[in-house]
């Protein structure tokens, strides 16, 4: 059976203290009130992640990263490797959001490498793929879903695909306060599944994690993951207050 998540992307936000306060208040509530079959990831930037991987005791937390280097090691001035990763004790790393797309021109085959450069070194991927406005007024945005998957993700083996959550958020909806509706996220989650069943087949297709971000919070969750192929959320702006985001995970 595939796993419910809720995935926490701080973005670049909180500074360490601010951070590990809002880790330590979520490892406390979710040690009070536990996760159960549900897991909850926390992505935090680069500068946070050895402490929080650290402090994240209850069952089911864990902390990821925002990105990562597709290099193994070298003359890389600033970059972090997923070697690195995978040694602070987090085990998840975003790959491919827009914002790394759009801000950083991250292209499909860059993130095709930085996904096969994360499992090599035993991370799980939470790749992100999604539509812009004018993509989706253009009714091209099964289009570019699929382009995104079929270039930066299916490119990897089945057994590592098996090591892969797929996060579907229409960039007109992240940060913006407008969410795509339930049916515009199941009808996408539903295609993403037959994209994932023509290529890896029927067992990965049921068995595979499948997140809705874009403006996800403690008000609209619980209808969006009400449908059957929302498995969770990748939750921005709302995972940076601990009641907000606990709502959230409760909705699930
Ligand atoms: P948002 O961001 O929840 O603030 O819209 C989601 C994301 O970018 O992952």
């Amino acid at each position: 059976m595939r796993k419910k998540i809720v995935a926490g992307n701080w973005k670049m936000n909180m500074n360490l203290y601010e951070g590990l306060e809002l880790a330590r208040g979520l490892n406390d509530h979710f040690t009070t009130n536990p996760v159960g079959d549900r897991e909850v990831i926390l992505c935090t930037p680069f500068i946070h992640l050895a402490m929080v991987s650290n402090l994240l005791t209850a069952p089911g937390l864990s902390a990821g990263a925002q990105n990562c280097n597709d290099h193994k090691s070298g003359a890389y001035t600033g970059e972090i490797s997923a070697a690195m990763i995978k040694s602070t004790g987090a085990g998840n790393v975003i790959i491919g959001h827009s914002e790394r797309r759009t801000c950083y021109g991250e292209t499909d085959e860059l993130l095709a490498a930085k996904t096969g450069e994360a499992l090599r070194n035993g991370l799980r991927v939470i790749f992100c793929c999604g539509e812009v406005l004018e993509e989706r007024q253009g009714n091209i945005h099964f289009e570019v879903v699929k382009r995104q998957l079929d270039r930066g993700l299916f490119v990897v083996s089945a057994e590592e695909f098996s090591r892969c959550i797929i996060a579907y958020e229409p960039v007109w909806a992240i940060g913006t306060g407008v969410t795509a509706t339930p049916e515009q996220a199941q009808e996408m989650h539903c295609y993403i599944r037959r994209l994932v069943r023509d290529r890896y087949g029927n067992d990965a297709a049921l068995d595979t994690t499948i997140l809705y971000g874009g403006s996800c919070k403690a008000s609209n969750a619980a209808e969006l993951f009400a449908n059957p192929d929302v498995d969770g959320g990748l939750i921005g702006g709302a995972s940076l207050v601990k009641e907000e985001f606990c709502s959230i995970v409760n909705a699930l």
